[in-house]
């Protein structure tokens, strides 16, 4: 691994042999972007864009030729009032109201490995050597600020990371407008664009259009990133399928507002740029004061979605989540929130903790409603002591005797909210966040605490460690179920403008502070459902609640679009009664213990009241799953059939190990057809030499038949011990387990 670096052209070219990314400095003062993909060897790394004279476009201050024009070359950093009139990456409100803002290249530093970014969280290195890190520094050609863009190749990973550090080495504050982790321009046009929109109960498809001229944005402003937008998007060669061809992610490390745009601009040069939301942004940056920027990975792959999923799980799974868990077996969990939403009493824990031991369920969780005087959603947000009228025994009590069945305890928290009846809010109504002398809007009757506010953070890590310290507690679920509105502080210490980044920074401040205090404990994000699955989350909750949908075939889409950028080791998912609760569809357990099963399983139902034959099915699936987790969890994760461009009625996925020795192949139909045409399907990741044992039975293949001929789907003989196997009928699934005999 390498960066390039060629004094006399001033040109970077960051290289791990499998992919390069080249810029240089034109005209002793601008970033020009050059290349970014497949390794290439060293052509210095210089432009080799065409200069034309635009008409309409102008060369900047210091360049007299007119086919020079900032508007009509592939930049780096862009910035404005000076001749590129597309989005910039960096704005500012000078004190005489100016937001001219000209940057001008000073240098570079080239070190091993990767520095942490303080506060914020970030993918990091476990040894020096397996990455690379090159600093560029601009300066302000006015002003005494000094800009830091930092670029980290991987040895091991098709990874570049960029962020950007602002200081201010002049004598009089400088406000900040907007500020992104990263911007490059593609000199190409040729692109589809992916993303994963979604709401509520629908988080994550995968959406793909051809991006067509204009500015495209992707983009939250509602304090958190939200169920609509993930901070990520794709570009991919228009011909890029699941396994072959160009993709480009990116992807903010970062849980509050951001912003992507993609532009199209008018000579067909398409710049991408990610970083945090200016709209609700304003910063003021003192003297002698730096200003940090999310992290932004940047990931290439030539092997279509799948490839990029590849990399992504795998640089997650080694370079973002940490702790005690990063590699354990996850836990089989009953949740008794679709059980008994609030309506739960001490017997019935009892009762349904008793039956999950049986089951073998290894973790029980009590959802929301055990604390304050919480029976509905409209109490007790911020008062974080056990309700002694619904669990008299104590909370300390209650988790032992769930302990003393063999299972691990699990507790419901919202941190980060304050109900308006509440003692909390009695106490300090100033702590609910607003801004100053605005009215405050409810969302699920609670609002937001403002952790920019430092007594703000200190009372909820108080009150969480005292319950932390006194109760044995294995797992822990944060919620967060609201956006913001009025983004401000009411404390006269705090820019309203700074507000909303401050809150994620409490955040991050306080779950470094618990996380690392509670190394033992399981922590599991959550943000009514998927509202805030974000690599950010990623690096202290090694886990996400998925989605509050749990009908099997909605998962088959929520869990399509997470796994092509989330480890498979991230995303919990549970079965859950029928009709479902969300949706009101009947399943059968067959396809929701599959679909759950493909990621961390748990159940999320009333165990005491559900037949013996389901309790069968349930016995037969836990066991399943304990004996494959492994393989499911860490394996490596391969999209056979994607749902979203199999029309929503099918999908196929297979989970591979390492070693190619065995394999976990799960087909899924969401409608039959009378008298349905045969599906042939072929896999990918196996050994092409390896011969497989199919189930139990005494049919075997070897790898390169099972990749090339592929199996049908349909075929009787594969359905041996497992029952229910059929695919006649809807909503059906098939697992076929794939063990290597030769
Ligand atoms: C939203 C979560 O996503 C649910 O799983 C549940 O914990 C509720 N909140 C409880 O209020």
């Amino acid at each position: 691994m390498s960066i390039l670096i060629n004094e006399q052209q001033q040109s970077f070219h960051l290289t791990n042999g499998s992919i390069s990314y080249q810029f240089s400095v034109e005209k002793d003062t601008f970033l020009i972007h050059n290349y970014w993909g497949k390794a290439i060897q060293d052509n210095e790394g210089i432009s080799d864009y065409p200069r034309h004279d635009r008409s309409h476009s102008t060369n900047p201050f210091n360049v007299e030729a007119r086919e020079y024009s900032l508007n009509d070359l592939p930049q780096e950093f862009p910035t404005n009032g000076y001749g590129d009139f597309r989005e910039t990456a960096l704005e500012h409100r000078y004190p005489d109201g100016s937001f001219i803002t000209q940057l001008k290249y000073d240098g570079y530093e080239v070190y091993e490995g990767k520095k942490a970014l303080e506060g914020l969280p970030h993918t990091y290195v476990n040894k020096e050597d397996e990455a690379e890190t090159l600093e560029i520094y601009l300066i302000d050609m006015l002003y005494d600020v000094i800009y830091t863009l930092t670029y980290t190749i991987f040895q091991n990973y098709d990874v570049i990371t960029r962020h950007v550090r602002v200081k201010n080495n002049g004598n009089q504050s400088v406000e900040i407008n907007k500020v992104l982790s990263m911007s490059l321009d593609f000199d190409y046009s040729q692109f589809d664009l992916i993303q994963l929109p979604g709401s509520w109960g629908r988080e994550r498809s995968i959406v793909r259009t051809p991006i067509t001229q204009g500015l495209h944005r992707i983009d939250s402003k509602r304090g958190t990133v939200g169920h609509e937008y993930q901070p990520f998007f794709a570009l991919t060669d228009p011909t890029t399928t699941e396994h072959h061809g160009d993709i480009y992610g990116f992807h903010l490390v970062y849980s509050g507002e951001f912003m992507a745009n993609i532009e199209l601009g008018e000579f067909g040069l398409l710049r991408a740029q990610l970083g945090i939301n200016s709209e609700h942004f304003n910063w003021e940056l003192s003297p002698g004061e730096t200003f940090q920027t999310p992290e932004a990975v940047l990931t290439y792959s030539s092997k279509g979605l799948n490839g990029l999923s590849q990399i992504k799980h795998r640089f997650y799974q080694n370079h973002l989540i940490r702790g005690k868990h990063q590699y354990e077996e996850r836990p089989v969990v009953l949740n008794n929130w679709e059980g008994t939403y609030f309506n739960f009493t001490e017997e019935k824990i009892d009762e349904m903790t008793d039956e999950a031991a049986k089951l073998g369920v290894e973790l029980f969780v009590l959802d929301d409603g055990w604390f304050g005087e919480r029976n509905t959603d409209t109490t007790s947000l911020g008062d974080w002591f056990v309700n002694r009228d619904k669990l008299p025994s104590s909370l300390k009590t209650l988790a032992e005797n769930i302990k003393a069945k063999g299972l691990k305890f699990g507790l419901w928290f919202e941190p980060e909210m304050i109900s308006k009846q509440s003692q909390l809010y009695k106490q300090h109504p100033d702590w609910l966040l607003k801004a100053k002398d605005r009215k405050e809007s409810a969302g699920r009757d609670q609002y937001i605490l403002d952790y920019s506010q430092p007594a703000v953070r200190k009372n909820i890590v108080k009150q969480l460690k005292n319950i932390l310290d006194n109760v044995p507690i294995d797992y822990i679920k944060w919620d967060y179920n609201r956006n913001m509105t009025e983004i401000g502080s009411q404390s006269a210490d705090i820019r309203d403008g700074e507000v909303s980044h401050r809150v994620v920074l409490g955040l991050y401040e306080i779950l470094e502070e618990l996380t690392s205090s509670y190394p033992n404990i399981l922590w599991e994000s959550c943000s009514g459902g998927g509202g805030r699955y974000d690599p950010g989350m990623l690096y202290y909750m090694p886990q996400t609640w998925t989605s509050d949908n749990t009908d099997a075939v909605s998962r088959l889409g929520i869990q399509t679009g997470t796994s092509l950028i989330f480890p498979v080791s991230s995303m919990a998912s549970h079965v859950s009664d029928v009709p479902n609760h969300q949706l009101n569809r009947t399943t059968s357990l067959k396809i929701r213990g599959d679909v759950a099963m493909s990621g961390n399983l748990g159940y999320e139902l009333d165990v005491t009241t559900i037949s013996d034959e389901e309790k069968a099915i349930m016995k037969e699936q836990i066991s399943f799953y304990k004996e494959h987790r492994s393989l499911i969890q860490y394996g490596n994760f391969y999209r056979i059939i994607n749902f979203y461009e199999a029309s929503c009625n099918e999908a196929a996925w297979l989970f591979v190990n390492d070693n190619q020795s065995e394999g976990l192949f799960y087909y899924f139909k969401v409608l039959d057809r009378t008298n349905p045409m045969l599906k042939r399907v072929k896999l990918v990741g196996l050994n092409p030499q390896a011969l497989y044992r199919i189930n139990q039975t005494d049919e075997v293949r070897y790898g390169d038949e099972l990749m090339n001929k592929g199996i049908f789907v349909e075929n009787k003989q594969y359905y041996d011990e497992i029952s229910d196997q059929d695919l006649h009928g809807d909503f059906r699934s098939l697992r076929i387990k794939l063990t290597q005999v030769k």
